[in-house]
């Protein structure tokens, strides 16, 4: 189980040299990037979808009451929509502080808004660290959500803006928009969309 993942990104160098890198986007990074970058551009991936799926202790939650943040997930035939920022490699050690919560550096094939192909980066948690929490259903996943909150601020508004910033770049995502009604319906005190 890997509890902290500096060291492992640290030896993920194979872009170190190369002067930019694109670091492809699909969560957080929609809305708050917190670094310099050269330019962005809307961009996706194939084969991956965002999830709700891995745990987060120590930015929207804590380790007794972890929320939950999004991950890419492979998927065949899946497509996830995010932006592809061209960063210096600089960037990459503050980010790997910033995400050391289980999140690794993978390289991955990126399509810019103008259909082109680049190699980049992304960071990406998989099963096998501490913080993973993987799949529930909707309705759960929504509450554990609507109660979370960490250093960086409640579980819930990480959604809100996240949902926020799909729409405006016009990307419709069923998995979190999804979750996103959930949470508003939880406010207005009602069961949610499903009745549960
Ligand atoms: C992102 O917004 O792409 C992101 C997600 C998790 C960790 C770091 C970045």
């Amino acid at each position: 189980m890997i509890a902290d993942t500096r060291a492992r990104n640290r030896r993920m160098n194979a872009f170190d040299k190369r002067e930019p890198v694109w670091l492809f986007g699909y969560g957080s990074l929609l809305f708050k990037a917190g670094f310099n970058y050269f330019e962005r551009r809307p961009a996706r991936v194939r084969g991956w979808v965002r999830r709700f799926w891995q745990g987060s202790h120590d930015h929207r939650g804590t380790p007794q009451a972890p929320g939950r943040v999004l991950t890419l997930i492979e998927q065949p035939g899946g497509v996830c929509e995010g932006m592809a920022y061209r960063v210096a490699p600089a960037v990459f050690a503050p980010l790997d502080t910033r995400e050391k919560n289980g999140y690794l550096r993978l390289a991955l094939s990126i399509t810019l808004d103008d259909g082109h192909e680049v190699s980049g980066l992304a960071y990406i948690a998989g099963p096998d660290n501490a913080a993973w929490l993987g799949p529930a259903p909707e309705a759960d996943m929504a509450a554990q959500i609507a109660t979370a909150s960490g250093p960086s601020g409640r579980n819930r508004d990480y959604v809100l803006k996240l949902a926020e910033a799909l729409r405006q770049l016009g990307y419709a995502d069923a998995h979190v928009f999804g979750i996103e009604r959930r949470l508003r319906s939880l406010a207005k005190g009602c069961a949610g969309p499903g009745g549960e």
